[in-house]
């Protein structure tokens, strides 16, 4: 159903009106809608975003870049105020993580040597029962490991193993998690988050 409708969108609108849905509408407008069922709503078939029923992203969320069909948010995540995802490439949450506030995905960046300032995108990953601190940055090609923890107002430019606590800019280790079963779940959208 959606992707039917997110195809019978491309084929009647044009370019110019799918900008604006994808554009100033989806960053200025549904952002800030205090309805989380009615963002994703639009997200779902407008964008293409995926994201489980039971995960909750809160408002402000910006998105930019051309995949953001390439963007999956598994079950039982939140993410909180003003996320910031550019997607060139795709950015998936698995299952239970958590985003704290103002987190950056960057899949995107341009090579600095090169003349004519080629694109580089490279996919982002967050494995399940990771935890990552408002603030934080991530950068283009890294997997966060499973239960890993990124410490608030983190660089991350390399792959967290499982389990580890980084930060600081560039993140760095600090130490491992002190556990690697867990039993918190997200309990879902807020109403007027
Ligand atoms: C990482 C975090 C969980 C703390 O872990 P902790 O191990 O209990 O922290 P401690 O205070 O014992 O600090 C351990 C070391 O990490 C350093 N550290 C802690 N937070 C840091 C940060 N955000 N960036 C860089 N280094 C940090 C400390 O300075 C300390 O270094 P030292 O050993 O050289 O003194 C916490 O600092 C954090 O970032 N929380 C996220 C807050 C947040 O985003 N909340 C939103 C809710 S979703």
């Amino acid at each position: 159903m959606n992707s039917s409708l997110r195809g019978w969108l491309n084929e009647h609108l044009g370019i110019p009106v799918m900008l604006l849905l994808r554009g100033w509408v989806l960053n200025r407008v549904v952002a800030n809608i205090p309805l989380p069922a009615a963002r994703y709503a639009y997200y779902r078939a407008v964008c293409g975003i995926k994201i489980a029923r039971s995960s909750s992203l809160w408002m402000g969320a910006q998105f930019t870049g051309g995949a953001l069909d390439q963007i999956a948010i598994d079950a039982q995540c939140s993410i909180g105020y003003d996320s910031f995802w550019v997607a060139g490439a795709g950015i998936r949450l698995m299952n239970d993580v958590v985003v704290g506030h103002r987190v950056e995905f960057y899949t995107s960046d341009h090579d600095p040597d090169d003349p004519a300032f080629g694109r580089r995108d490279a996919p982002i990953v967050v494995e399940d029962h990771a935890w990552i601190g408002s603030r934080a940055i991530l950068l283009k090609g890294v997997t966060i490991g499973r239960g890993a923890v990124v410490a608030a107002g983190s660089l991350v430019t390399k792959d967290v193993p499982p389990f580890n606590i980084v930060g600081g800019n560039p993140a760095r280790f600090i130490r491992m998690r002190g556990a690697t079963e867990f039993t918190y779940r997200s309990d879902g959208s807020p109403l007027f988050s």
